[in-house]
């Protein structure tokens, strides 16, 4: 097992009509600033519940953060927090509001150019604003980590952040919030959360006994629960389990000490980026794709994952790889999430566009081997089409 440093400082609040735990949480001194998206949360009354939490607490909000949330909309929230010295910000939404109040918190007080901040992947951080969230969608596992992707529109630039400033002090999770939510956005919060668990597991073997079955125990988890989430849209015990699945998935606790990839999620910021594709669908692109061409790298834990995630034991080896990749993208398929570049309307002449972008934001050599060159992801993105 490699070296770690393993620190979460979120307090994770769970379960029915816990949004009222606010009123515990956040100071009674507190100038907040509410953030939100679209109309998700007014219309289904969470942000009702939130601001009769608050009670007489100074607060103001700051609505219309898009999904795959922009530089040039978070700096508006980042005047309004500086001009009228608020002090404390919660985000009330999915990831992209979540990762959007991550931005503006380390940015209000930031001395320079804030796209700085994601160019330097938050290296230039010393401090952010407190952070709490009342979470809306299962997916990102934002709500605990310290991680933010951030859009610059004018240039189609979509970049992370990582800071320990930015994680939430608290996160309220009350599955019945997610009641509401389409069932594209509960399919993509599935493969969002298995592809979290696919990019910290399926790399090389670091004997890292029991980070590897808590992984298998997500990713067979997420097999059970996924047709029966969507269902069944009204079962809060299917929720409470996507919910805390989804948060576990990306909490810094099945990737320590073990190698990363990436190189999925990297290479789909680019087509979310361009193409405007949903997250979680450019994953499920990517990836099938990602994993046959990466085999050799990957077999050992291939065969691992083949024997057991999906209880293969039969056949050659590389018959057990191909049938554990094949039944992965049957998986996503069975979720309505369709795993083909042509499925989104592209064609070949996509592929130069976003080679030149990954080129452009430094993404050239991505993986636990850091072997995944323009070239590779050129041949990723063919054999996708
Ligand atoms: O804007 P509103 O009206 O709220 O609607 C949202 C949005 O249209 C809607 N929604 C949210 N909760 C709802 C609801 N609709 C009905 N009922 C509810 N309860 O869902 C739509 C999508 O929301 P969004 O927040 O964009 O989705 P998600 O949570 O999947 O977040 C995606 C973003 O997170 C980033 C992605 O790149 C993308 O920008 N990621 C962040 C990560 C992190 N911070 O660690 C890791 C991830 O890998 C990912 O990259
Ligand atoms: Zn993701």
């Amino acid at each position: 097992m490699q070296n770690f440093d393993f620190h979460n400082p979120t307090r994770i609040i769970f379960g029915k009509d816990t949004i009222k735990r606010l009123s515990d949480e956040v100071p009674a001194s507190a100038r907040i600033l509410i953030l939100y998206g679209g109309c998700s949360a007014e219309k289904n009354g969470t942000l009702a519940e939130v601001r009769a939490a608050l009670g007489s607490r100074v607060t103001q909000e700051f609505g219309g953060i898009e999904a795959n949330p922009t530089f040039e909309t978070l700096m508006r929230a980042v005047e309004q927090v500086r001009s009228q010295e608020l002090d404390f910000l919660l985000a009330v939404g999915g990831g992209s509001v979540i990762d959007g109040t991550k931005f503006v918190a380390a940015a209000a007080g930031f001395d320079g150019d804030p796209w700085s901040i994601l160019e330097s992947i938050g290296a230039n951080v010393s401090r952010a604003l407190p952070i709490g969230t009342v979470l809306t969608l299962p997916a990102t596992g934002s709500e605990m980590n310290n991680g933010s992707v951030i859009t610059r529109r004018e240039t189609q630039t979509k970049l992370v952040f990582m800071s320990p400033h930015v994680f939430p002090q608290f996160s309220i999770l009350d599955p019945a919030k997610t009641f509401t939510l389409p069932p594209r956005q509960i399919a993509n919060g599935l493969l969002d959360s298995f592809i979290h668990v696919v990019e910290q597991y399926l790399t090389y073997p670091a004997d890292a006994m029991v980070q590897d079955r808590f992984a298998e125990g997500l990713l067979q988890t997420l097999i059970d629960i996924g047709p029966k989430v969507l269902a069944e849209p009204q079962d809060y015990t299917l929720r409470a389990n996507m919910m805390w699945v989804a948060t576990l998935t990306l909490n810094g606790l099945i990737g320590a000490g073990v190698p990363q990839d990436w190189a999925t999620h990297l290479v789909g910021h680019e087509l979310t980026a361009r193409y405007g594709i949903d997250h979680a669908r450019t994953l499920a692109i990517v990836l099938p794709s990602m994993l046959r061409l990466r085999k050799e790298s990957k077999r050992d834990k291939l065969l691992q994952y083949a024997e057991r995630v999906w209880g293969l034991t039969e056949g050659s080896e590389d018959e057990r790889m191909d049938t554990a990749i094949d039944r992965t993208q049957a998986f996503f398929e069975s979720l309505g999430v369709h795993t083909r570049l042509s499925d989104y309307g592209l064609s070949a002449d996509s592929i130069d566009v976003l080679i030149e972008q990954l080129d452009r934001h430094g993404m050239t050599r991505l993986g636990e081997h850091g072997d995944v060159t323009l070239d590779v992801s050129r041949r990723v993105l063919e054999a996708s089409l």
